[in-house]
């Protein structure tokens, strides 16, 4: 019998892809104020408004605010207008909120989702130790192995010499030996001050720039990173790694053990996966959002679905005059500050 019997189905990432379009735009006309809440909030009233026309009935497991009281689409908000499958949402309405607000490279508007139950919930954990790198090094990888032996066999899978590879690092006082050990194989770095999200899906697609993101960041990050990752066959390992003093005594006092491994699996626990992410700022992967009297608005998005193996980068064109003439809920800002 034929194995093509199924009628292709739904991709919930292409519906994905407008909330963060419209959550980019929005906050992309607060880049460069040197406030970082005023652009996120302005990213989280686009998502949720969008949100609400998405066939879904959505529970928000990763969502703002826990780490640095931003703005919420807060843990545990319904999204989605209930119709439709139950799903995991995770959202960064602005994924480098530094970024945006001094507005150098690579902010971008994220959302992940998966079915429900099955994404990988933080609780008291605020940061994560990170190895992500593309399909063909993935079996390589062991984030309990040092960065250079781990480097020594990525370079190997990848048919490279140890210093063709580059490193994607977060420039963290707490990644000063991982620093130092990575240039002490040879390995190129490429450093940054925020935005390790963008550094893993770097990381996952070949020929971007960046082969391997190695270091600590952001839980909810890393969740909404494993979702791209998976969906790109990519490999990636974490472990909890604490940073401050509170999150350190309430793991300690719970009796997380620090030792376990986070597999990709674990992180996102199902076969399908969507991810979207548009660029807000100009990025080494993705491009900013454009303001143009004539073109409009034009956003960079790319849009992955793991059960398919889709990967799509979509130029979006947007009219803000049509926008607002249609009376279209989400992206008040950038409207009322438009003349497009
Ligand atoms: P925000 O968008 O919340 O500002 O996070 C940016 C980010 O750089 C993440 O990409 C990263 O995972 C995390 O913050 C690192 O946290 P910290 O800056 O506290 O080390």
């Amino acid at each position: 019998m034929s194995p093509f019997t199924k009628q292709p189905d739904r991709n919930m990432a292409m519906e994905l892809v407008r909330v963060t379009e419209a959550a980019a735009i929005s906050a992309a006309r607060y880049m460069g104020v040197g406030n970082k809440e005023i652009g996120d909030q302005a990213a989280v009233d686009a998502m949720r408004a969008v949100l609400e026309t998405v066939d879904m009935d959505g529970v928000v497991i990763i969502g703002e605010g826990e780490k640095d009281e931003a703005p919420m689409l807060y843990n545990g908000e319904k999204v989605g207008n209930g119709n439709g499958p139950k799903m995991d949402v995770a959202v960064d309405p602005v994924e480098g909120t530094r970024l945006l607000a001094n507005g150098t490279a690579n902010s971008i508007a994220v959302i992940a989702a998966s079915a429900s139950g099955s994404m990988w919930v933080p609780e008291d954990s605020l940061y994560m130790k990170k190895i992500v790198v593309e399909e063909r090094a993935k079996h390589v990888i062991n984030i309990k192995d040092s960065p250079a032996e781990n480097l020594e066999r990525i370079a190997h899978a990848l048919d490279r010499d140890v210093h063709e590879l580059t490193v994607f690092v977060l420039d963290k006082p707490r990644h000063k030996k991982l620093i130092e050990d990575i240039r002490s194989v040879g390995a190129r770095i490429s450093l940054h001050t925020d935005g390790d999200v963008m550094g893993a899906l770097m990381a996952a697609i070949p020929g971007t720039g960046v082969d391997v993101l190695m270091g600590t960041g952001g839980t909810p990050e890393g969740v909404i990173a494993a979702a791209a990752v998976k969906a790109l066959r990519g490999g990636m390992q974490a472990m909890r790694d604490p940073q401050l003093e509170d999150e350190k005594r309430i793991i300690a006092e719970k009796g997380i053990d620090l030792n376990k491994v986070l597999y990709i699996d674990d992180l996102i626990r199902a076969e399908d996966a969507f991810f979207a992410a548009t660029g807000i700022t100009e990025g080494s992967f993705l491009k900013g959002v454009h303001f143009d009297k004539i073109k409009g608005v034009t956003t960079h998005s790319i849009v992955i679905r793991a059960l398919s193996g889709s990967i799509r980068l979509i130029e979006g064109s947007h009219s803000l005059k049509r926008k607002l003439e249609f009376g279209e809920k989400g992206m008040q800002d950038a409207v009322k500050m438009a003349s497009m």
